[in-house]
């Protein structure tokens, strides 16, 4: 090995260096250079998959999974592997909503996500924006305007890329996200709706429910579909994770309240309640109180236990039951596709219970 840096070894080094200083990308990664060209075959039913980071990846169900899209560090394995499976991974995409009214600053925020998709041989972009934005503001005009040049410009960069956008379960202002939703989901190729976190504690009846109760899910998809868009424009968000609340009063007949001294039209004060991903939330099953009960009005599986310090939780959560029923819905309503928040959530170990519990949540995507 010494002897290559001598003389010629290093002329050689030398001009590697200068071609991809010159070039600006870096050499592709992957075993095979196949493998760094971006995919561009279109798949009937699309199992979109995030994924935050680290090596669970490997353990994921291939032959569901269409796209990635990796909010974690840049992982070129991850890309090669996606890639020699036929699925797209795409970058995030994010930018304050007050920054983009301007033109040039659209421009140069969508060039630079290019080129960095360009330099890691990926496939497109799913834009998380997530801000509050009022209707007919003059944000509202541009985040449209955003998501439509994005999709211009990464389709004629990077052909067969994807370009997509996630919006919250239900389009009527959620969260104070009044946005074009229709324009933007004519401005890309599809709409990633995270059907989760639907409930609102603050004004509810203090009482702990589902992170994403079926029929409300449903209303959802319902006013996406009635205002006009298409159901293939549509991908349906599942939670692989749910919230764990502190109950200050948890009746016997599973009743979580958990705030006190509330009177009617009073937001629910101290309100307590916590993520918790599917594999921990699998943990607690032999602990609970309850064992893992199942609430027929929300189609969801819930569980009672008492914690280290005496106080009482309520855990509401999905799992491969109420997972199924929407992904037969999703089928049969002829949506484009599904996908979860997020894959890393589930027991990747060895044991034979986690291989059980975890293929079941993959298999639970292809509906019942
Ligand atoms: C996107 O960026 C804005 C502003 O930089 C930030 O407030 C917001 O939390 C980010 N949203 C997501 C989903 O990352
Ligand atoms: C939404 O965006 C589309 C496409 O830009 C536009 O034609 C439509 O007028 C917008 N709708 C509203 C309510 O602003
Ligand atoms: C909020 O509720 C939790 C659990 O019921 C309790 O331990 C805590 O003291 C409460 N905090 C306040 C400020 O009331
Ligand atoms: C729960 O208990 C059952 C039966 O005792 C056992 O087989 C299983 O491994 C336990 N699960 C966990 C997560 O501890």
């Amino acid at each position: 090995m010494k002897r290559l840096l001598g003389g010629g070894g290093a002329r050689l080094c030398l001009a590697l260096l200068l071609r991809h200083w010159l070039l600006g990308s870096s050499a592709c990664p992957c075993e095979q250079p196949s493998l760094c060209k971006p995919v561009s075959s279109q798949r009937d039913f699309e199992v979109f998959a995030f994924d935050v980071g680290g090596k669970t990846w490997k353990f994921y169900d291939w032959t569901q999974i269409t796209t990635v899209a990796t909010f974690g560090d840049y992982d070129p394995e991850l890309i090669c592997y996606a890639h020699s499976k036929g699925s797209r991974v795409v970058l995030k995409g994010n930018i304050s909503v007050k920054k983009i009214l301007k033109l040039t600053v659209r421009t140069a925020w969508i060039k630079q996500k290019i080129s960095l998709a360009k330099k890691q041989y990926m496939d497109g972009i799913n834009i998380d924006i997530e801000q509050t934005v009022k209707k007919s503001s003059a944000e509202y005009y541009a985040l449209t305007a955003l998501v439509k040049e994005t999709t211009e410009i990464f389709h004629k960069e990077i052909p067969g890329s994807q370009v997509t956008f996630d919006v919250p379960w239900s389009p009527e202002c959620v969260d104070s996200r009044c946005y074009n939703y229709t324009g933007i989901a004519d401005s890309c190729d599809f709409l990633f709706v995270m059907s989760y976190d639907e409930q609102s504690p603050l004004w509810s009846s203090c009482i702990a429910g589902a992170n994403a109760p079926y029929k409300q899910t449903l209303v959802g998809y319902d006013h996406y579909i009635r205002m006009g868009i298409n159901p293939k424009k549509l991908v349906m968000g599942v939670p692989w994770y749910g919230y764990d609340y502190i109950c200050s009063n948890l009746h016997k007949d599973h009743v979580c309240f958990f705030a006190k001294n509330v009177f009617p039209g009073a937001p629910c004060n101290n309100v307590t309640m916590r993520q918790a991903p599917y594999r921990i939330i699998m943990t607690l099953e032999n602990t609970s109180t309850s064992g893992i009960l199942w609430d027929e009005e929300q189609k969801a599986p819930f569980l009672d236990y008492k914690d280290s310090k005496g106080a009482f939780h309520q855990l509401w959560f999905d799992n491969a039951k109420s997972i199924s029923l929407k992904a037969a819905y999703a089928k049969e309503r002829g949506l484009r596709g599904i996908g979860m928040w997020n894959a890393n959530c589930l027991d990747y170990s060895a044991s034979i219970a986690a291989q059980q519990q975890t293929e079941a949540m993959w298999k639970a995507l292809k509906g019942a």
